[in-house]
């Protein structure tokens, strides 16, 4: 099982104090970018520009999950602007999954695959040599601050018997809730207004990382 990491979600930062935002979180295992291009999802957030930016004021890894239509048009630009690891969602690549994973780990980043809650697991299953990691989505992706599905519990524990890789959770996770995420087996957990919303972040994050 890898060691447990938390990546706060920067969907619930004030962004006209980007700067301010992410030095309450420099002490986190990853940082989550949610990349949304008004198609996949219905809601737009930012760019490679952003994330250039944000790379020069935090050094911790940079986890970016891709919520975009034919993400292969933008694989270079994020992988340019300093993302470590890059999430690409299944129902967005479809039968291009493999070649679109070659293309991230060729330009030197790691690659995720993500799948919306309603999913199946065995649409990835034929990925496992390609990823490093799995991203189940807890919510329905495109906003932040809302209610954690219970059904993704059953799927982790799935998940968790076939894939000794990372298990990255995205979507309501907080205090109350990802003890038994983690118990299930995750071994990534984003979370966004959980952390950004408290008013120690630093705090939250340590308590998640007790596991
Ligand atoms: C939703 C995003 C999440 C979101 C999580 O589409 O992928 O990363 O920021 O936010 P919370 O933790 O508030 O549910
Ligand atoms: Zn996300």
């Amino acid at each position: 099982m890898p060691k447990l990491k938390i990546s706060p979600s920067i969907l619930s930062v004030d962004f006209a104090d980007l700067k301010g935002e992410l030095k309450k979180v420099s002490a986190a295992d990853w940082l989550h970018i949610d990349i949304m291009d008004g198609h996949f999802v219905p809601n737009i957030t930012i760019g490679p520009l952003v994330v250039k930016a944000i790379k020069k004021r935090i050094n911790i890894p940079l986890d970016v999950h891709l919520m975009v239509e034919s993400p292969e048009r933008f694989i270079s630009d994020f992988v340019a602007a300093g993302s470590d690891l890059l999430s690409v969602h299944i129902e967005a690549v479809k039968e291009k999954a493999t070649d679109i994973i070659r293309q991230i780990k060729f330009l030197g980043a790691k690659a995720g695959i993500a799948l919306n809650p309603q999913t199946p697991l065995s649409m990835i299953e034929q990925l496992f040599s390609e990823i490093d990691l799995v991203l189940l989505m807890s919510v329905q992706p495109g906003f932040g601050g809302q209610e954690f599905k219970e059904e993704v519990i059953d799927k982790i524990k799935q998940l968790r018997e076939k894939w000794q890789g990372d298990i990255e959770i995205d979507g309501g996770i907080n205090l109350s809730n990802f003890e038994k995420v983690v118990e299930a087996g995750a071994s990534v957990l984003v979370a966004g207004s959980a952390i950004f919303r408290a008013k120690e972040p630093s705090e939250v994050i340590k308590e998640m990382r007790k596991g």
